[in-house]
């Protein structure tokens, strides 16, 4: 660990420490109100390595690969906010944060739109198996191209999308839907207003009527203990041999090792992942298998939308050090105007 100090400010400003590698042009403007102790060389930090990170500073910029609880805050005495640059933060222990009195904030909105193409994107790469295809082309498979004989996949356009989680994001992935000509049907904690689901041209079903009926689903939900596994072996088996399933949630959400070997036996199609349990670490079955594309957790990742999503939580770390309200505050109740 190699934490770099802009020194020739230390001691006049507030510190604050950035846990992972961010756009240079946001540090340097960070490193004219702060003494910046930043992390840029982006190795994630053991929860030891944190907690020392944590002490003594005011305000932590931090992503979903810093686990924020208790533990890490056992020396955080000075610290007012921890700033995610995620909207996503199963990352956070927010009542050990909140018991704390330190501030939670996370960046809603700002990827909505990105995310949510990311999401239709891996669904069409996986129903028309365009790794695999790519493959084919790239180890000189191509004369070997027949009416039948390529990677033949499932059609997107007239089918049926099953949505399962229906925020920002999820509402935004059922908006494309409609431009294919698709049937959404959506399950969620709660159900839609009448005008959200006319919006989006969404049918409200319980969650097996989902599983049995799309022909493709789409796993957009939080994470937390209850929707940990929402997708196991049971769920699986009330699937179409011929739907997809596409996670760009959390790792959690889907049991990946019940998924491997679903795919392996081709209980279900084929299945386009984002998010892994325990990533960054991929679970080897998945990793021998063809019919499931798999990316390293990008769903956000446009430089215009990661800047935003920095931007944002600058601003939140800013509001809280200068006594104001963050933007996108998680915990309202730590704040004291
Ligand atoms: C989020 O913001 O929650 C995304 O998953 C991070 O890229």
């Amino acid at each position: 660990m190699n934490i770099q100090t802009n020194t020739q400010t230390q001691g006049q400003k507030p510190k604050i420490f950035v846990a992972r590698a961010i756009f240079p042009e946001a540090l340097a403007k960070l490193e004219q109100s702060f003494e910046v102790h930043s992390n840029q060389e982006d190795e994630i930090f053991t929860p030891e390595q944190l907690q020392k990170a944590l002490s003594g500073v005011a305000g932590a910029l931090v992503t979903g690969s810093e686990r924020i609880d208790s533990a890490a805050l056992a020396n955080a005495k000075d610290l007012k906010i921890v700033a995610n640059i995620s909207v996503g933060y199963n990352n956070f222990d927010v009542p050990a944060i909140t018991a704390a009195g330190v501030m939670a904030s996370n960046t809603p909105d700002v990827l909505t739109d990105t995310t949510a193409d990311f999401g239709f994107a891996l669904l069409m790469a996986t129903a028309r198996r365009i790794t695999e295809s790519e493959h084919w082309v790239r180890n000189g498979l191509w004369d070997k191209w027949s009416i039948v004989n390529n990677p033949l996949g499932m059609d997107l356009h007239h089918s049926t999308i099953g949505i399962i989680g229906m925020g920002r994001i999820g509402q935004g992935i059922a908006k494309r839907a409609l431009g294919f000509g698709m049937n959404v049907i959506y399950h969620n904690r709660s159900r839609l207003s009448e005008a959200d689901e006319q919006s989006c041209g969404a049918s409200y079903v319980s969650k097996e009527e989902l599983l049995r009926t799309a022909d493709h689903v789409v796993l957009v939900l939080p994470y937390s203990a209850e929707s940990h596994h929402t997708i196991g072996a049971k769920e699986i088996a009330l699937m179409k041999p011929s739907a997809t399933l596409v996670n760009i949630a959390r790792g959690g959400i889907v049991d990946d090792l019940a998924l491997a070997q679903a795919l392996k036996e081709k209980r279900i199609f084929a299945a386009g992942l984002d998010v892994f349990e325990g990533e960054p670490k991929v679970n080897p079955e998945l990793l021998k298998l063809s019919n499931v594309v798999l990316a390293p957790h990008i769903a956000s990742a446009t430089e215009k939308t990661r800047r935003a999503m920095v931007d944002l939580a600058i601003a939140n770390l800013r509001a809280a050090l200068d006594g104001k309200k963050p933007p996108s505050l998680i915990n309202v109740e730590v704040f004291k105007p």
